[in-house]
């Protein structure tokens, strides 16, 4: 299977801070322009994306309107397709030298899908999508990432408890087969503090062969 090198992408369960963290890292980048050697140019980004598929995805995950699991699966492939391929999408990003940092990808379709459809229909969507060079879980137990996001508003149809422990089951399952494939995969303690995570962040990012360039 194919890899995207200059390609990383966050995973971990709802509330296992991987929005924030990507916050933190744009942050870093965009606060040392002039570091030795020169940073790459960093684009953070996210899925669902914020494009046409991924709006609608967004109006199901918030329950306005409710579609089959298998049709949201599929919108989920094609979010994705969109997202690598499209214009300005990760595919180009990458081979220009930029860095990409995603939160969120193709294992959250593998771990959620495979919850909703069963473990079959969401490898089959996905099998023909490269994989990123480095992913990085934030591992915190589902008790403590609830805790987390029970004060958001809004939540979305995966974040109960019963699910995200299923799904953490998924992530451990998945990790290896992606290790096994040639991918890099971090675990970070999600349950340090927000400086301290962040801290674990950036030492995997800078081991990306792009950061010494
Ligand atoms: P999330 O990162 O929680 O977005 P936000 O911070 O805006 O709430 O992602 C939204 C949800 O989408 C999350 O519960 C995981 C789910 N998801 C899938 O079910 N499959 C996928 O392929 C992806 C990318 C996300």
């Amino acid at each position: 299977m194919l890899i995207i090198h200059n390609f990383a992408v966050f995973e971990g369960l709802d509330g296992s801070g991987t929005t924030t963290q990507l916050r933190l890292l744009a942050e870093c980048f965009a606060g040392h322009p002039a570091s030795d050697p020169p940073l790459p140019p960093f684009f953070d980004t996210s899925e669902p994306t914020g494009g046409p598929v991924g709006r609608l995805i967004r109006s199901v995950l918030g329950g306005e309107i409710s579609l089959e699991p298998a049709t949201v699966a599929g919108l989920f492939a094609a979010d994705r397709h969109e997202h690598l391929y499209g214009k300005n999408g990760i595919i180009g990003r990458c081979r220009q030298g930029e860095l990409v940092v995603s939160d969120r990808y193709l294992p959250s379709s593998l771990v959620y899908q495979g919850i909703t459809c069963g473990e079959e229909l969401p490898r089959k969507l996905n099998s023909d999508f490269p994989f990123p060079e480095l992913l990085l879980f934030f591992d915190l137990d589902p008790q403590t990432a609830g805790q987390r996001i029970k004060a958001r508003a809004g939540r979305d149809i995966y974040e109960h408890l019963e699910f995200q422990i299923r799904a953490r089951e998924r992530y451990k399952a998945l990790l290896p087969e992606y290790e096994e494939a040639g991918v890099r995969v971090e675990r970070v303690d999600a349950s340090a503090g927000i400086g301290d995570v962040a801290g674990a962040v950036w030492r995997a990012v800078q081991k990306m062969p792009i950061m010494s360039r």
